[in-house]
């Protein structure tokens, strides 16, 4: 089999769709903005310890720490018409599908109900398949109601009785009692249920790329690996730092990311491999020298 390759287009997501062939994509994942009516923003800071006590925060041990912003990535999630936006583009989603294929439609409380109304009309219910509960634990604490630690993931598979559903490569999770299972079993640990516990990206860890509401890739490779096969076309055409993408590649399937925020774009140039990517619309060398000139690009309209 090929070297998986992705492609990766800056521009408006919906041009990118209407001019998608029909059934050409094995798997969509999306997580779009979710409509919370402020902008998302993610700054990049720097702290050294001071010796003179003039820092602004304090850490262990009462140490002096100095805060530096380095730089801020942020994208809208200002809208007016927030299900008219998500509806055009789920229509698509559908069209563009192959007929084995699944869509998961990736937000939380503020939106997930009516959307699953939506994607019902444009899917039918039948294919409605399931609804993941990405539980984490992280952040504060409300003191006036529940803290809300979920976020909610929709599988719509086109045809109800023909998708990929690969069992097997499944990643396995410890038993909580492991000693009322058996050594053998409590090894190979049980299947996930719809319910997945896992921590957000970490602030500090090597994962982390500094784009705003960046998802974990423990849960978007779970996905990969059991509703795709190797050598399908995974698309994400919300694609923000590019994490599906990453899992596809990792996982030898082939990527087709879409984002309209330079900055993203920013962070995809330095997250994937340029021998095996084809950036559209954009310029990844050197990134901020080419800013004023991608926005040019993208006024010309080009053909993909
Ligand atoms: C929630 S973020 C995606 C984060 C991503 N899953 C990750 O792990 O980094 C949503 C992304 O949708 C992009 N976006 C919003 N409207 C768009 C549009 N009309 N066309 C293309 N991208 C859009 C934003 O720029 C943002 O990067």
């Amino acid at each position: 089999m090929n070297a998986p390759t992705a492609e990766i287009i800056f521009d408006d997501n919906m041009k990118v769709l209407t001019e998608m062939p029909s059934e050409s994509v094995n798997l969509i994942y999306v997580d779009p903005p979710f409509n919370t009516q402020k902008v998302q923003a993610r700054k990049r800071l720097k702290t050294t310890r001071t010796t003179d006590g003039d820092g602004d925060r304090v850490g262990f041990k009462g140490q002096s720490y100095k805060t530096e912003v380095l730089g801020e990535q942020s994208y809208s999630d200002i809208h007016v018409d927030y299900l008219g936006f998500l509806r055009e583009r789920v229509e698509q989603t559908h069209r563009i599908l192959a007929p084995n294929g699944s869509f998961f439609l990736h937000l939380d409380y503020r939106e997930i109900h009516y959307a699953k109304v939506m994607c019902d009309e444009i899917f039918g219910r039948d294919s409605f398949i399931n609804e993941i509960i990405w539980s984490y634990d992280y952040g504060g604490r409300s003191k006036s109601r529940w803290s809300a630690k979920h976020d909610n993931i929709l599988w719509y598979a086109k045809d109800p009785k023909d998708f990929t559903f690969r069992f097997d490569d499944m990643d396995r999770i410890p038993y909580m009692a492991p000693g009322l299972v058996g050594p053998e079993k409590a090894a190979r640990g049980k299947t996930p249920t719809d319910s997945w516990w896992h921590t957000i990206v970490s602030p500090n860890g090597k994962e982390k790329t500094g784009y705003p509401t960046q998802k974990p890739l423990g849960i978007i490779n779970r996905i990969i690996r059991v509703h795709s096969n190797p050598g399908d076309t995974v698309l994400d055409y919300f694609a923000g730092s590019g994490t599906t993408g990453i899992a596809a590649i990792t996982h030898g399937r082939n990527a087709i990311l879409v984002d309209n925020n330079p900055q993203s774009l920013g962070v995809m140039c330095k997250r994937f491999d340029p021998s095996t990517t084809k950036f559209r619309n954009w310029d990844c060398t050197p990134v901020e020298r080419n800013e004023e000139r991608q926005l040019d690009l993208m006024s010309n309209e080009p053909k993909y």
